[in-house]
């Protein structure tokens, strides 16, 4: 693990210096995120336990097991929320629980997921679902999953029946969460399932993921007219790592282009440009977004390669940074809180509200994690003062949780959870997170004082 320069001097502060409070707007939404397989537990119907169970699959050979356990008491941990006077939180529902064959709907499923939106709500916390998180039921992938043209009808069969049925109990709904991650590491990089290398799949997949969302948002807006309904996109600053050198800038500009530009326009005006349409028109795509909702980590400066499989170009980081567990050579992991501010402002251009729908980072020790909180919410802050209409902040996660294809290594937790045990243990960033939700801010006290 890389050395770690902030935490020999690290004050509550880090490097904050306060001479006013910096409170937020009334009303602002702060929130935890997570995820159905990441966090249930059990979730054997879907692709992602099948390749956990492949030897070499996932780091150390770990697997989701049990999670967090959340299938039978994700109310403990809504408790815990509720205690840090947190008032919003972002969940997902599990495709392959509730149609787990063919359009066949488990009741019991939905009554679950019932239970879990009332006792998020009994605890004064809006819940916002998210109706896919990278995992697919089985039946649905082993028909050829996102690369079946029928796929996107597929996904709004289910998106309706979930949203009919749980609608009296939420109206924030994200269609799915960061489609291009999911392309980039199944279909590009070949790491999650299905493992594939293949650029012409790869943009199949993409053109049918960007169909299921323009589906599935009106088909969520016909069961319920005044829902609010977008798509968590993961946005990644990229820049060259020298400034000057067209092959870097190239790399860099072609990832913005294919990672962002092309995705966020299409549900801006419909047309799905080159290279993942021909281009090609979607009127179901056409503004199929009622707010921008972002999840940020880092940025990247990109070297220029000759691999067209990398996207031409390999992402580094500051070489003086400083980084996450994750270390120099892992993604999610410089402390670059500006990118926050910068990225608002440039969603801004869409005119809708914006919500930051994650942000976080792995740390076990939590060491950085305080000054993270503090370095991204003070950007934040500085694009609200600046004119961006932002929301809310969801910090993702509130317990450990599994990592995907890096296991139970990194800890993105406020909470520290031990998977054999379930016991859970809260870190001092949880007292922090919560201390500035219910300040509805960050205040020069909280800076001051030894908090917790
Ligand atoms: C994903 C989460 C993941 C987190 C940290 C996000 O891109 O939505 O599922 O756990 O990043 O890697």
């Amino acid at each position: 693990m890389t050395s770690k320069p902030h935490a020999q001097n690290f004050p509550r502060s880090g490097d904050l210096l306060l001479e006013q409070d910096l409170i937020f707007p009334p009303g602002f939404w702060w929130g935890t995120a997570s995820s159905a397989h990441q966090t249930e537990g059990d979730n054997t119907n879907n692709q992602w336990w099948q390749f956990e169970q492949q030897p070499g699959a996932v780091r150390q050979g770990d697997r989701s097991g049990l999670a967090c356990d959340g299938w039978r008491n994700a109310e403990q941990d809504f408790d815990r929320m509720a205690a840090l006077g947190l008032n919003a939180h972002r969940l997902s529902v599990e495709w392959s629980r509730i149609e787990p064959r063919p359009n066949e709907f488990d009741h019991t499923a939905i009554d679950r997921y019932r239970a879990m939106l009332d006792a998020l709500r009994t605890r004064g916390i809006r819940p916002m679902v998210c109706f896919h998180h990278f995992t697919d039921p089985l039946w649905f992938y082993k028909r050829g999953g996102w690369e079946q043209a029928e796929s996107p009808a597929r996904f709004q069969r289910f998106v309706s029946k979930t949203a009919a049925a749980l609608g009296d109990l939420c109206d924030w709904w994200l269609t799915m969460n960061e489609p291009l991650v999911n392309v980039a590491q199944g279909w590009f990089q070949g790491i999650w399932p299905p493992q594939s290398r293949n650029p012409v799949r790869a943009m199949r997949v993409y053109r049918h993921l960007l169909k299921a969302h323009g589906a599935a948002y009106h088909a969520i807006h016909a069961v319920q007219p005044d829902a609010e309904v977008s798509y968590a996109k993961a946005v990644r600053l990229f820049h060259g790592l020298r400034p000057n050198h067209p092959g870097d800038r190239y790399a860099a500009g072609l990832r913005r282009y294919l990672y962002e530009h092309v995705w966020f326009m299409a549900t801006v005006d419909g047309k799905i440009r080159p290279p993942v349409g021909a281009p090609d028109f979607d009127p179901l795509l056409a503004d199929s977004f009622d707010f921008t909702a972002i999840n940020y980590y880092t940025h990247y400066l990109v070297r220029c390669t000759p691999n067209p499989l990398a996207l031409f170009g390999k992402d580094l980081y500051s070489a003086d940074g400083e980084y996450s567990d994750y270390g120099r050579n892992g993604p999610y992991s410089e402390y670059y809180p500006q990118g926050l501010a910068q990225i608002c402002r440039e969603v801004s251009a869409f005119g809708k509200p914006i919500l930051i729908t994650e942000n976080g980072l792995p740390d076990r020790d939590d060491d950085l994690r305080p000054r993270w909180l503090l370095g991204h919410l003070a950007a934040l802050h500085r694009a609200i003062a600046d004119g961006c209409d932002v929301r809310g902040y969801f910090h993702w996660t509130l317990v450990d949780n599994f990592e995907w294809s890096e296991g139970w290594g990194l800890r993105f937790g406020l909470i520290e959870l031990d998977p054999e045990t379930q016991a859970r243990r809260l870190r001092p960033s949880a007292a922090l997170y919560g201390q500035i939700a219910r300040a509805n801010g960050i205040t020069v006290d909280l800076l001051t004082c030894d908090g917790a």
